[in-house]
């Protein structure tokens, strides 16, 4: 079913084909009983999937990545999926329109996209305000970033900023300096201006009156000697976890389509493309630490067995973006299916 309504969905730009589903869910899900439906068609409950990390209740392990929801509109929608939790943003102090289009691009024989978005948001006060909607009992992940056209030099503030607008209304937060598509943004991912970066937002959390898990998400691009400096970096600032892995800048990883690829121009690869190296981050991270710290697994998650290898490599949960677009809805469940048929707890 999902693979005909994928096949009128690709004929139109991605961009355009995203916007159109989400609004197109947006009133499906306004049809009584419509949510009621999905969740019987999609949903498993089964407190054998339920894991609590961070000292959060997460329903099952499958989450959906950010970027698909940047400015919170829609959250409420997707989770009639089976999403266990949901990351928003990446959120920018200031709305941006982000980079020039066409800017997402389908690789559809490697299973992959290409995009160079830019950060586009409306900022982190309307996302904020959008997240007082919220369902009790939906885990929201806060992924805050710097706006373009801030010098590194200040991107510090710019992440209190997020933070402190955002403060009430997730459950936890998401450091992104890895996205390839901000200029010098992956700059930010060197060790000392990390650990700066990461201090200063640590020091706003303990002030709060709750402390909120606060993680890092790191390119797959880092080398291992980088990898080291991550595990250091979150062992001294004592931030919460890791997520691995944002998009690829690394051509090679296409199986078909790097001809192709070169005349699209600058931008992460994410989706099939992506899944080994990935994992590889994840495994990377998990073994050198001794698994010191919970680490969310993304990247290249389009089947069941894709999941079980991110958790097997150290995940403690996983996050959906490119798999959920070319496989659809039905990939929570799936997964959900063979984590209970495994026993994996
Ligand atoms: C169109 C698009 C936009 C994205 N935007 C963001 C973003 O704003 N912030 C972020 O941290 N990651 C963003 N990502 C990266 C995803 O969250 C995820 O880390 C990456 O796509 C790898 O997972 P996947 O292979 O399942 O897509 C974006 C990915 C895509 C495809």
């Amino acid at each position: 079913m999902y693979k005909i309504i994928r096949w009128f969905l690709f004929q139109i730009s991605p961009e355009k084909a995203h916007h159109f589903t989400i609004t197109c869910l947006k009133i499906l899900f306004k049809i009584p009983g419509a949510a009621a439906l999905c969740k019987k068609i999609f949903v498993i409950e089964n407190p054998k999937l339920a894991v609590n990390i961070w000292g959060l209740e997460f329903k099952n392990r499958v989450g959906l990545a950010a970027g698909f929801d940047k400015d919170a509109l829609y959250y409420n929608e997707l989770s009639h999926f089976g999403f266990g939790f949901i990351e928003i943003g990446t959120v920018t102090p200031l709305p941006q329109p982000g980079n020039e289009k066409p800017r997402m691009f389908r690789l559809l024989q490697d299973n992959s996209l290409l995009n160079r978005m830019g950060f586009n948001n409306q900022g982190a006060q309307l996302a904020a305000e959008n997240l007082k909607n919220r369902k009790p009992g939906l885990i929201i992940g806060g992924n805050i970033g710097k706006n373009k056209n801030t010098d590194n030099s200040h991107a510090n503030a710019d992440y209190l900023k997020c933070f402190i607008a955002l403060y009430d209304v997730v459950d936890y937060f998401v450091v992104n300096v890895s996205s390839p598509n901000t200029p010098n943004l992956r700059d930010l991912q060197e060790k000392e201006p990390l650990k700066a970066l990461l201090n200063e937002l640590m020091d706003l959390n303990n002030k709060q009156p709750k402390v909120k898990p606060l993680l890092l998400k790191i390119a797959p691009d880092l080398s291992t000697h980088q990898l080291d400096d991550i595990i250091d970096i979150v062992s001294q600032t004592k931030i919460h976890g890791v997520i691995a892995t944002n998009t690829t800048i690394d051509r090679e990883v296409l199986h078909y389509e790097k001809e192709k690829v070169k005349n699209l121009g600058a931008g992460g690869i994410s989706g099939k493309a992506l899944t080994q190296k990935a994992t590889e981050v994840i495994k990377y991270l998990h073994t050198h630490s001794n698994g010191a710290f919970p680490i969310i697994g993304v990247g290249g998650i389009h089947c069941a067995d894709d999941a079980l290898e991110k958790l097997n490599a150290g995940a403690a949960l996983i996050q959906l973006y490119t798999g959920f677009i070319y496989e659809g809805p039905g990939l929570i469940k799936q997964i959900n299916k063979k984590l209970l048929s495994q026993n994996y707890n």
